[in-house]
């Protein structure tokens, strides 16, 4: 009973926190002027020296190392789709990770972040497309693998982004996410990049809302374990729809 007591109050308080501390420009303005400035932050200067923010961060070295220790195994994909691709850092790592016959797309709401990505990684094994994640010009079931490393934050509600991934994924197909978490330092990051932050637990649901099941959770290292550090990074898979046969 003390136990559900203090937890509840736990909560409420880091929610209150959340309220005055997250950057609130994302709820304030239309999704079209939010979407423009999100374009503006990183087609401009911070977008350019983002390839050496992620390395100084360390969390780009961080995810090279999740995909080389194969706790996340890129190379059973036949079909990649990394959304919100940035300046190439998971699309890097896709390339040393998986077989040269990988089809590996990269997207991104700023088609000078691609140029970028392009001109960074030296390959002709990606191909670029740019657009809105909330309307992907994709076939439904098209891809085996999404890969999304920190780009859902940019979204006032992550439900439509989710349901795109959800709808362009095949039937038990993965999506690895990285997400900005409602810890002090994600709240400060979402005032840097101009982003929300998510709770564990609202993310979950939005999730389980369009069948996209939490397969398993990941970590940088033991280390952002125990400190509960480097934010939300989460294996999901869709799950194939059931048979109507069946569900009778
Ligand atoms: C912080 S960077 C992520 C870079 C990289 N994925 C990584 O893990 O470091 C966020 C990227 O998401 C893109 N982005 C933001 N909103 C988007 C949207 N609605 N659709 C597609 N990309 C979006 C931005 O243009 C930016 O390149």
């Amino acid at each position: 009973m003390v136990k559900k007591l203090v937890t509840t109050l736990q909560k409420s308080a880091k929610q209150q926190v959340r309220r005055f501390a997250e950057f609130r420009g994302i709820q304030r303005q239309s999704l079209n002027h939010y979407q423009s400035s999100v374009r503006r932050l990183y087609d401009g200067p911070q977008g350019a020296v983002l390839r050496y923010s992620s390395l100084l961060s360390l969390h780009d070295p961080l995810m090279g190392q999740l995909f080389r220790s194969g706790r996340f195994d890129a190379s059973r994909f036949e079909t990649i789709l990394d959304v919100g691709s940035g300046a190439g850092q998971i699309i890097r790592h896709l390339l040393r990770t998986t077989s040269d016959a990988t089809r590996i797309v990269g997207f991104d709401l700023s088609a000078e972040m691609l140029r970028r990505a392009r001109g960074r990684l030296k390959s002709d094994r990606p191909s670029f497309v740019a657009a809105d994640m909330m309307q992907m010009p994709f076939r439904d079931e098209s891809f085996d693998c999404i890969t999304c490393g920190y780009v859902l934050e940019h979204l006032p509600d992550p439900q439509p982004g989710l349901a795109e991934f959800s709808r362009v994924l095949k039937p038990r197909g993965t999506i690895l996410l990285l997400a900005t978490e409602d810890s002090f330092s994600g709240l400060l990051t979402s005032h840097t990049w101009k982003c929300r932050t998510f709770s564990r637990n609202e993310l979950r649901v939005v999730c389980g809302e369009v069948g996209l099941t939490w397969e398993q959770e990941l970590w940088f290292t033991r280390l952002h374990e125990m400190l509960r550090l480097g934010g939300i990074l989460v294996e999901l898979v869709k799950q194939p729809l059931r048979d109507p046969v069946s569900q009778v």
